[in-house]
C-alpha cells in the first residue's frame, strides 16, 4: 500500500474514498446522467466527486457524482464513458486482477452497459431476445459434474432438457445483470426486484445487501470480481454514516439493510446532476426493523472475494479491518444478556416482519458464528486487536456449545424434553430453561422423522419455538455451526419432509406457517404473512444456493441437484417469483414481486456450485480442531471458573 493512501487511511479510514473525492480532472468526459427524467450521455466538466459528506440537514449525502450541461453524444462517446468508468476503478486501486483479467472484465462491462437499456436496474420488459449480453456468454459445461461422476447423458429427451436448461440458465444471466446499479459508472449492486410491469415496487429498487449475496457469489464464481469489491467499499462508507431514528442512534458498526443510488439535480445548478447513495438503516423500512444480519453478511462476503479473486489487499486495507472490527464491536458489546447467542428484535434477517423470531433466531447465530470465524480468518494480528479475538473465540466456543447442545432436536431429544421435570432450582438443572413440556405441539410428533433432526428456530426461558427455519439451518451446516452428526441429520430430515419442504417449488422459508389466534397474536394479523404465505411457510427459491452448499459441503449434492431440477421445472415460465404459496408451493405468491433478483441469482449459484463443487470452499467454515477440544472440555464441565473479562476494544 502506498504510503500516502496507508496514512489517509489511518486519519481518515472511514471516508477513503476522499481521495477520489477531491481529485479535479481537469478534462471534459462522457458520462450518463438524468436531466429531466431523461436519460442521456452529456459531457461533464469534471470534478468528479462532490464528495461532502454533507452535514446535518443532508446527512445522507455520501458522495456523489456530478454532470454539468446537456449536450447529446452519438454512440461513439460510450469508448469514452467506459474510460472514464475506468479511472474511477484506477484511483481505487483494483488490485489482484492480471491485466488480461481486467481486459476481460472491461470488455464484459463495455458490453453489458452497451447492451442493456438501463442505468441502475430500470429495463424494459424482458425477454430472452432482447438482451444481447447473453451472446457473449458461453455456457457452463454441460454435463454437470459432481465429485467426479460425469451426469449420464444420451436419449434425445435428455438432450431436450439440457437444451432447456441452457435457456434458463442463459434468461437468467441476462436479468441478473440488467438488474445492475451503478454508481459513478461503476457496478455497485444489484437491486432486489426488476418486473417492469409492477407499479407498486416499494422499495425493492434498492440494492439489499442480503439480495446481493447471492449475486455477488454468481460473479465471484464466474470470475468477474470489481462489482464485489465495489459493493463492499460503498456499503464500507454506510457503515459509519450518521443513523438516527427520533434521535436514537443505532451502533456505529452497522451496516444499512439496503440503499439507493439516486440521480438528483445539483444544488444550485438546474442543468446538473449528481449521483448520490443513500442507506436505509431500518429507519424507513416497513416496521423499523433492524437489519443486524447485513453487517455479519457483508463479512461472510468479504472472504468470499478474497477466496474467489485471490486478492487479499482488499481485507488487508486499514479502512476494510475497521469495518470488520466495528461490525463485531457491535456484536460482541456486553449486555444483560446471560446466553452466548446473540440477542435481536424481531424481523432482524431475512424475515424482516413481525414473525416471532425476537431473541435469539437460529439464523442470526448460525451467520453470527460464521462471521466471527471468517473474521478470525481475515483480522491482521496486531497487539491492538489481542481483546478483540480474545473475545471472539471465547464467544465461538460457548456460542458453538449452546447451540448444538440446546437448540438440537430429533426423536430422542423430544422424548426427553416430553419426560422433563420442571420447576428445577440448582446449577446442575437438566431442564435449564424450564421448559414446560406441554409446549412440544402436536405437529412436532408427526414431522420428526425417526432417522434425523434439526436445531430449533429460538430459545427462550420457558419456550422453545419449535419450528423448522431453513436459512439456518443449511447455514449451520456450511459454517460448521452444527456438528457433523448434527449436518447429516438436518440433511436427512430434509430428504425424509421434502413434500414439506420442498414440494413444488424450493424452499420452505419455515415450517410449518403460524395459524388461527398465533397467526393473529405472533405476526399482528399480518395479511401478507398469512398461513403458508410469504415469510410464514412461503417457499424462497433464493434458498437453494444455501441448500446447494450445505449438499456440498456434507458431499451430498444429489440432494441440491434433485431441488435444482424442481426449480426449473416452472421457475423461468413464472417470472422467477419472490416466493411461492400454499402447503406445496403450487401458487405464486400473491403479493411476491416478480424477477426478484435474488431468485435469479440463487438459481445461478446453484448451478454454478453443482458444476464446480469445490468453489463451495470460499463460502464454507470448516470445522475447527481447536473447538472442538475445547467443546468437549466444556461438555465435561459446563460450568467454568468464574473470571472478570476485559472486554474494550480499541478499534
Ligand atoms: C423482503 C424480504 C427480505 C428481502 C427484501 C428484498 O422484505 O423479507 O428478506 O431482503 O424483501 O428482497
Amino acid at each position: 500500500m502506498a504510503t500516502s493512501e496507508a496514512i489517509l487511511q489511518v486519519l481518515l479510514p472511514r471516508l477513503h474514498h476522499s481521495d477520489l473525492c477531491t481529485k479535479s480532472l481537469n478534462s471534459v468526459h462522457t458520462i450518463k446522467a438524468n436531466v429531466n427524467n431523461r436519460r442521456i450521455k452529456i459531457p461533464v466538466s469534471m470534478q468528479v466527486h462532490s464528495c461532502s459528506r454533507k452535514s446535518q440537514n443532508c446527512r445522507r449525502r455520501v458522495y456523489a457524482l456530478q454532470s454539468r450541461g446537456s449536450v447529446f453524444h452519438e454512440k461513439t462517446d460510450v469508448g469514452r464513458l467506459e474510460s472514464m468508468g475506468c479511472q474511477c476503478q484506477q484511483a481505487e486501486g483494483v488490485s489482484g486482477l492480471t491485466t488480461g483479467d481486467q481486459n476481460e472484465t472491461r470488455f464484459k462491462e463495455k458490453t453489458t452497459r452497451l447492451t442493456s437499456n438501463p442505468i441502475n436496474g430500470k429495463i424494459s420488459a424482458p425477454s430472452i431476445e432482447g438482451y444481447g449480453v447473453g451472446q457473449q456468454l458461453k455456457h457452463e459445461k454441460e454435463d454437470l459434474v459432481i465429485n467426479g461422476k460425469a451426469a449420464a447423458a444420451g436419449t434425445t429427451k435428455d438432450k431436450l432438457d439440457k437444451g432447456k436448461v441452457n435457456v434458463i440458465e442463459d434468461e437468467a444471466w441476462n436479468l441478473l445483470r440488467n438488474s445492475i446499479v451503478y454508481y459513478c459508472n461503476n457496478q455497485v449492486g444489484t437491486i432486489a426486484a426488476n418486473d417492469p410491469s409492477n407499479s407498486n415496487i416499494l422499495n425493492y429498487d434498492q440494492v439489499f445487501i442480503r439480495d446481493f449475496i447471492p449475486s455477488g457469489i454468481a460473479f465471484l464464481l464466474k470470475g468477474e470480481y470489481d462489482i464485489v469489491r465495489n459493493f463492499i467499499l460503498h456499503t464500507l462508507q454506510l457503515q459509519s454514516w450518521e443513523k438516527t431514528m427520533d434521535c436514537y442512534s443505532p451502533g456505529q458498526g452497522l451496516m444499512p439493510a439496503s440503499f439507493k443510488v439516486r440521480t438528483v439535480p445539483l444544488d444550485g445548478d438546474d442543468s446538473a446532476t449528481e449521483d448520490v447513495l443513500d442507506p436505509d438503516f431500518g429507519e424507513a423500512a416497513i416496521g423499523r426493523v433492524a437489519p443486524v444480519d447485513s453487517g455479519l453478511w457483508w463479512i461472510i462476503l468479504l472472504r468470499a472475494y478474497g477466496k474467489c479473486s485471490g486478492d487479499l489487499s482488499l481485507q488487508e486495507r486499514i479502512d476494510v479491518q475497521t469495518g470488520i472490527k466495528m461490525i463485531l464491536k457491535l456484536c460482541l458489546a456486553d449486555g444483560f444478556d446471560m446466553f452466548p447467542t446473540l440477542l435481536v428484535t424481531d424481523g432482524s434477517c431475512m424475515i424482516d416482519r413481525r414473525m416471532g423470531i425476537h431473541g435469539h433466531p437460529l439464523e442470526i447465530q448460525a451467520l453470527f458464528y460464521s462471521a466471527l470465524l471468517s473474521a478470525r480468518e481475515m483480522l491482521a494480528p496486531e497487539d491492538a486487536s489481542a481483546d478483540l479475538i480474545r473475545a471472539l473465540n471465547n464467544r465461538l466456543i460457548a456460542l458453538s456449545f449452546h447451540i448444538r447442545e440446546y437448540y438440537w432436536i430429533d426423536m430422542k431429544k423430544v422424548n426427553e424434553i416430553y419426560r422433563y421435570k420442571t420447576e428445577e432450582y440448582s446449577y446442575d438443572a437438566v431442564n435449564k430453561f424450564n421448559i414446560y413440556p406441554d409446549q412440544i405441539p402436536s405437529w412436532l410428533v408427526e414431522f420428526m422423522p425417526s432417522k434425523g433432526g434439526y436445531l430449533i428456530g429460538n430459545l427462550q426461558p420457558a419456550h422453545m419455538d419449535f419450528r423448522f427455519f431453513s436459512l439456518g439451518n443449511l447455514w449451520s451446516i456450511v459454517s460448521s455451526l452444527a456438528t457433523v452428526d448434527q449436518s447429516h441429520a438436518i440433511l436427512d430430515l430434509i430428504e425424509a419432509k421434502w413434500d414439506e419442504l420442498v414440494a413444488d417449488m424450493p424452499f420452505k422459508i419455515c415450517y410449518p406457517a403460524l395459524e388461527g389466534q398465533e397467526w393473529q397474536i405472533i405476526t399482528g394479523s399480518d395479511p401478507k404473512n398469512t398461513p403458508w404465505s410469504y415469510h410464514n411457510g412461503g417457499s424462497w427459491p433464493t434458498l437453494l444456493w444455501q441448500l446447494t452448499v450445505a449438499c456440498i459441503k456434507m458431499s451430498r449434492p444429489e440432494v441440491a441437484l434433485k431441488a435444482v431440477e424442481v426449480a426449473e421445472r416452472r421457475i423461468s415460465q413464472d417470472k422467477w417469483p419472490e416466493y411461492y404459496d400454499t402447503k406445496g408451493a403450487r401458487l405464486i405468491g400473491k403479493q411476491a414481486q416478480l424477477y426478484q433478483t435474488w431468485s435469479i441469482a440463487g438459481y445461478l449459484v446453484a448451478k454454478l456450485l453443482l458444476a464446480n463443487p469445490s468453489a463451495a470452499k470460499s463460502l464454507v467454515n470448516e470445522e475447527d480442531s481447536e473447538l472442538v477440544n475445547a467443546f468437549s472440555l466444556i461438555s465435561a464441565n459446563p460450568r467454568r471458573k468464574r473470571v472478570r473479562r476485559r472486554q474494550s476494544f480499541i478499534i
